[in-house]
């Protein structure tokens, strides 16, 4: 027999044809989607070809009319029997079962592609005519000799299969282990991998995950993942716990935190009471929870803020208050240094420059530190108006929104002050001031403002006029006017403005 004619028959016998087709549709899909391609399938590919070599040798020994052709045949085929196996489950859980959402675990496909080839070389070594009896008597003592001497690592085998298949644990949850929090990211045949948050992995094992207690983080029936985090701080016994929950709570719902979720809304409370001061609690949750620490500062970062800005301080240890008790002079020269900043800061405003010492003195007793963090926001677009602000540090961005769209229409820097619109013509807020980094200004309110116009109503040209500018530039906006219209419109409201502003104030 020719060596072609020996390689066609054998290429016959093993249906060589139909074990190309899909060697070649199973390639071809898992290039056309790479991200799922299965790790089953390099092995899968080596078997293929190795077999293919095997046939090649095993049509040279039948040629030639060699003894060994039937064990080469054998092993040709126990070898393209793996590579079916591989490739089919290849194309099973790395193509198919992906796109029908049905997620079948890592451990369950090893055991289905496991019993798969178990059954596959059986029914090959079958038709070669081999006693599969006398294999599996050997095979069932060479078992119970390994599972004895392997009882840990089966321990942590069926932990593996238990936790993949009841889902108790599952890949991307945080858990807690003893000392251990982490991200899981892989669960194996005997470890469960977790990713903590220190850059480190830990390797599970996973008899230990079925013994002890393990915390899901963040899980609840029925509920998103979040995982709710507390946040303390202290403050005097002097300032009414209502007032330290109110203006607390209020900064933290009033815009949102990343990472901060706003269902349930972050909460403030009274958890105890000591010597001198009142210990608090923010209570908040967390969205993600791979970042615990950055969003408990950012939420620290509010608190401290918003208590800044009520003039609400944080404590001071009771014994540190009796070394610095403060002397009458010590008082006095402070707030002596806190008017001269304010004053300092009113002269930076270029619209009070033609205001008098006396004149400057009595608006800096009217204003209110109000400081801001980066993100929070000062004024919100269609609200009421109450206050007029000085910006003395920082930036802040006016955004309007228009339709869903959000457009920023204008930078302020220090020495602006905004707000004024709203208390000049009684109408809600025309757009939303948002601080841009961590910034520092006082406000003034209504009253003090009516009152500093009627004392100097000269104030209200230079005002009117400004307000008339910043009015045709959130016009262009919101109207889409071209630089023409807008300094039409500006013209035009600027007086309208003034005498409106008169009335009102009955200037
Ligand atoms: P008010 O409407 O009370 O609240 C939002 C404030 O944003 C507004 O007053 C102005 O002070 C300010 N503002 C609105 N539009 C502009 C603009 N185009 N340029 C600068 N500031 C603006």
């Amino acid at each position: 027999m020719s060596f072609t004619s020996a390689l066609l028959a054998e290429a016959k016998v093993s249906w060589q044809g139909w074990a190309l087709l899909m060697f070649v549709v199973t390639l071809a899909l898992g290039r056309a989607f790479p991200n799922r391609a299965h790790r089953r399938l390099p092995a899968s590919v080596w078997l293929f070809i190795v077999q293919l070599v095997l046939l090649v040798v095993t049509a040279l020994l039948a040629a030639l009319g060699h003894r060994a052709v039937e064990e080469t045949r054998l092993a040709q085929q126990v070898t393209l029997a793996m590579a079916w196996v591989g490739l089919s489950g290849a194309l099973l859980f790395g193509v198919i079962l992906p796109r029908t959402r049905f997620p079948v675990s890592r451990i369950l496909q090893d055991l289905v592609v496991g019993a798969a080839a178990v059954a596959v070389i059986a029914a090959v070594l079958h038709n070669h005519g081999v006693a599969l009896s006398g294999l599996f008597a050997t095979s069932a003592v060479v078992t119970a000799v390994i599972g004895f001497s392997l009882q840990d690592t089966l321990g942590n085998t069926i932990g593996g299969l238990a936790l993949q298949t009841d889902g108790s644990v599952r890949v991307g949850d945080w858990i807690k282990v003893g000392d251990v929090v982490g991200k899981v990211t892989e669960i194996r045949w005997r470890y469960t991998a977790i990713e903590t948050r220190n850059w480190e992995t830990v390797l599970l094992p996973n008899s230990s995950l079925m013994k002890g207690p393990v915390t899901v983080l963040g899980r609840r029936h029925g509920q998103p993942e979040q995982w709710r985090r507390w946040v303390w701080f202290n403050v005097d016994f002097r300032y009414p716990p209502p007032e330290v929950i109110a203006a607390v709570e209020q900064a933290l719902r009033a815009q949102p935190i990343d990472n901060v979720a706003a269902e349930p809304a972050p909460n403030c409370i009274l958890m105890d009471l000591h010597e001198s001061y009142g210990r608090y609690a923010v209570r908040y949750w967390l969205k993600d929870l791979a970042t615990d620490d950055p969003t408990d500062s950012a939420v620290r970062t509010r608190v401290m803020f918003a208590l800044r800005r009520a003039e609400i301080p944080l404590s001071i240890p009771a014994h540190a208050l009796f070394v610095t008790q403060e002397s009458e002079e010590r008082k006095e020269s402070k707030s002596a240094s806190d008017r001269r900043r304010r004053l300092d800061a009113l002269r930076h405003v270029e619209l009070f420059a033609p205001l008098e010492d006396d004149e400057l003195e009595r608006l800096a007793d009217a204003l209110h530190p109000a400081p801001f963090t980066r993100g929070e926001v000062l004024t919100r677009q269609g609200a009421e108006a109450h206050w007029l602000y000085l910006l003395i540090n920082g930036d802040a961005a006016v955004r309007v929104a228009k339709d869903g769209i959000d457009t920023e229409v204008a930078r302020l820097g220090p020495g602006s002050f905004f707000g004024e619109m709203s208390l000049m013509t009684g109408e809600p807020r025309s757009a939303t001031v948002v601080a841009q980094c961590d910034i520092e200004c006082f406000r003034l309110d209504a009253a003090a403002f009516r009152d500093l116009l009627e004392r100097r109503p000269q104030l209200a040209e230079p005002i009117a006029r400004l307000l008339a500018e910043r009015r045709a530039n959130l016009a262009a906006v919101t109207e889409g006017l071209d630089a023409e219209a807008r300094r039409r419109r500006m013209e035009s409201d600027s007086s309208m403005l003034f005498k409106k502003m008169k009335a009102f104030f009955k200037l």
